[in-house]
């Protein structure tokens, strides 16, 4: 009770703050997403992405290393499917010689310590734009799963050492445990996005890898975000299913979530920034609103408050400059 207890004497100068400080951040806690195209020495800025580029594998080598050099230990990949090579079946996304794989081979060849993360869904392979098979206008669930178990197994062949499921059919999880197990894999992990929102937050991905729905949404397989227990039914189960990390996404909007989800599970939950969450910190700050390194890190540290202990982020890079 004042003025026995004041708040304010242990925020009187900096090394004390540092002293109390309960949470914080480091380069080892980022996942770095990457943007890999087909073709040679391609770096090419994502408009609605500022300072964030599209890259062939040549030029993904110099930034594996980069990262790695820099402290950043995990990357996340995805692909842009040239428009010949999309289908309906995802036949290019089970290529054992896609870009995907050969990315996965040469990342891994360049710093074999990086742990290489994949992302596992049909949307940049498909013509309609969609994480799984289409018919009659629906997104067939269990023909999609067994797809994308075959896609997750030939990025274990590759040499990816997590798999990240990011469709949200049911059951993909243990299909694709199921799989590699029966393959081998024993220590391919499987980060799912288990508590993955249909979110207007996506809008600047899905320009970047041309992979928006060409037709409705994706409102009948990711979650409608009006719901919070939903979020702990799917994560429950992805648990039980055999996932070693969950994901929650997007992330600001959802802090909540991850908090819920760090009451409820044991395994590490990883939150993600999303691109529509970069472009807006980026925008302000090109209008000169708001001091993007400063919001940038209010935003990364909140995560972790939450209760994530990964974050997936376009910011990594800018992040690790601050905090290093
Ligand atoms: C593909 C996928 C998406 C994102 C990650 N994986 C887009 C979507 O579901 O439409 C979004 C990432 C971002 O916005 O940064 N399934």
């Amino acid at each position: 009770m004042y003025p026995i207890k004041r708040n304010r004497r242990l925020r009187s100068s900096e090394t004390l703050r540092s002293l109390v400080q309960e949470e914080i951040i480091t380069p080892s806690d980022f996942i770095v997403p990457l943007f890999i195209v087909d073709g040679k020495n391609i770096k090419e800025e994502i408009p609605s992405m500022p300072d964030y580029y599209r890259m062939s594998l040549d030029y993904i080598k110099k930034e594996v290393l980069e990262l790695w050099n820099m402290g950043l230990k995990s990357v996340l990949l995805f692909i842009k499917v040239p428009e010949a090579l999309k289908d309906n079946m995802g036949t290019e996304a089970i290529n054992p010689k896609g870009l995907m794989q050969k990315a996965i081979s040469s990342i891994k060849e360049t710093v074999p310590e990086m742990v290489v993360m994949t992302d596992v869904a049909l949307d940049p392979y498909s013509s309609y734009g969609h994480d799984g098979i289409v018919e009659n206008n629906q997104i067939i669930n269990d023909t999609t799963v067994e797809i994308l178990a075959q896609m997750a197994l030939t990025h274990a062949q590759a040499g990816a050492d997590i798999v990240a499921p990011s469709d949200m059919m049911d059951g993909r999880v243990l299909a694709i445990r199921t799989l590699l197990e029966r393959e081998k894999f024993h220590n391919t992990g499987i980060l799912s996005y288990s508590a993955k929102y249909a979110s207007g937050f996506y809008g600047p991905f899905r320009s970047a890898l041309d992979s928006a729905p060409g037709f409705g949404d994706k409102k009948t397989y990711q979650m409608d975000f009006h719901n919070r227990k939903e979020a702990q039914i799917e994560t429950k189960l992805d648990v039980e299913e055999g996932a070693d990390i969950v994901m929650v996404k997007p992330g600001l909007a959802y802090l909540d979530i991850i908090r819920d989800l760090n009451n409820l599970i044991e395994i590490p939950i990883a939150a993600y920034q999303v691109s529509g969450e970069y472009a807006m910190l980026k925008a302000a700050s090109q209008k000169g609103w708001i001091n993007y390194e400063a919001v940038m890190y209010e935003q990364l540290v909140s995560f972790k408050r939450a209760g994530a202990s990964l974050i997936a982020t376009y910011c990594a890079k800018d992040a690790t400059r601050i905090l290093t």
